[in-house]
């Protein structure tokens, strides 16, 4: 049996899987197993955030994993220590926990919620509102803050005491946190598998006023939208607002496991001993890499992204077979008039891989993709949407 047959035998099938196997990489360009080259347009769903085998970041990793590859979180390591200071620092925020995914991350998010809001208001103070439309993750809970029917269907009953409220309807989400005894609201900046649709910045803005006037906590899903993806290290910079409690994962790592739940000055010490934990919540190898990639989403870099998320806007808006362009930063979607699917398809015969969501061609290249190669991928997808 090929990989492809082993994998559909063996690997549950959760996953629709392209007829591509990749093998190998470097910087946006991958390579399958019969040796055809790709530009990787997806970067592993916003994972790989200098590209495939970068050399900083494998450095840094192989480093650190000559000295150490796991510690328990009973005793101090140094990557993440630093990582967390370094995090705190370049956000303002004040405290750090370490997990491994982005649904983690959230699920951290909602338990501290719940818990500032059981101690300051009493344990009725326990719903979340968060966004129709939205994606926070797969978990039961994490599924249940996902404002998207369809993927609740099937695994009923999911945890109670989530609420979901029109995206950019201010009073709506206002009378859903005042009709329910409400500890957070939770929202994506950028909604991405929704759709890749950013949020209003007046909605935000006072989403943040309320929240602030009703001691209820702004949670914000970084998941996607975080580590420089937007044009600002967090798209809640985009915003001019501070949130109580940050999600993150995806690009953190840079392409190992690591998410992290950053709390602000209300909720720094809302989780005490005992109250979380995770085996492998900051793990040294990725929080080595992390260091590594952190530490370069500086403001030389996010100038390249907004340049090339500009270059990319002036290219497809308006252009033969393209309806609409939506997102920020280097989170772009494309609304062909074509159905998403057959331009994903095309583009990969012609040897670009795009992601979809929804309706649209979803482009989350590595933040680094450099220009020329940037431009032959567009030149091949505004083809692809003719
Ligand atoms: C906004 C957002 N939140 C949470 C998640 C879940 O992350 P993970 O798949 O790492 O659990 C995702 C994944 O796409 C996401 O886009």
């Amino acid at each position: 049996m090929n990989i492809k047959e082993i994998d559909q035998k063996y690997v549950a099938n959760t996953y629709a899987r392209f007829p591509v196997q990749i093998v190998s990489g470097k910087g946006s360009i991958v390579c399958d197993e019969t040796g055809k080259a790709y530009i990787d347009m997806g970067s592993g769903i916003g994972v790989t955030a200098f590209g495939i085998a970068d050399d900083a970041w494998k450095a840094a990793v192989i480093a650190q994993l000559d000295k150490l590859q796991h510690m328990s979180n009973l005793y101090y390591t140094e990557p993440c220590a630093k990582l967390a200071q370094l995090l705190c620092e370049r956000t303002g925020m004040k405290k750090v926990f370490f997990c491994n995914s982005g649904a983690e991350a959230n699920e951290c998010a909602i338990k501290a919620a719940r818990k500032y809001a059981c101690e300051k208001k009493g344990a009725e103070y326990y719903t979340i509102v968060t966004l129709v439309n939205s994606f926070h993750g797969r978990t039961v809970t994490t599924l249940a803050a996902t404002g998207q029917e369809h993927y609740h269907e099937l695994f009923q009953p999911l945890t109670p005491g989530f609420v979901h409220a029109p995206a950019n309807d201010i009073e709506a989400v206002k009378a859903a946190a005042l009709a329910n005894k409400t500890a957070a609201v939770m929202i994506e900046c950028i909604q991405g598998e929704g759709g890749v649709i950013a949020l209003d910045e007046s909605f935000v803005k006072e989403l943040a006023a309320f929240c602030a006037q009703e001691d209820i906590l702004l949670v914000v899903d970084e998941v996607q939208t975080g580590n420089g993806r937007s044009g600002k290290l967090y798209a809640y910079m985009n915003y001019g607002v501070q949130p109580d409690i940050v999600s993150t994962a995806k690009g953190l790592g840079g392409g190992l496991p690591l998410g992290a739940t950053l709390f602000g000055e209300k909720t720094q010490s809302v989780l005490g001993s005992g109250d979380h934990g995770s085996t492998f919540g900051g793990n040294p190898v990725s929080c080595a890499g992390a260091l590594s990639i952190l530490g370069r989403i500086d403001d030389a870099l996010l100038a390249q992204v907004k340049e090339k998320s500009a270059y990319v806007f002036s290219e497809l808006t308006g252009a033969e077979g393209v309806e609409s362009v939506s997102g920020m930063g280097l989170m772009i979607g494309i609304k062909p008039v074509k159905p998403a699917a057959e331009v994903v398809d095309l583009c990969m015969q012609n040897g670009v891989l795009c992601l979809t969501a929804k309706d649209k061609v979803r482009l989350l290249p590595a933040l680094n993709i450099p220009m020329e190669t940037l431009q032959q991928a567009i030149a091949v997808i505004k083809a692809a949407c003719k």
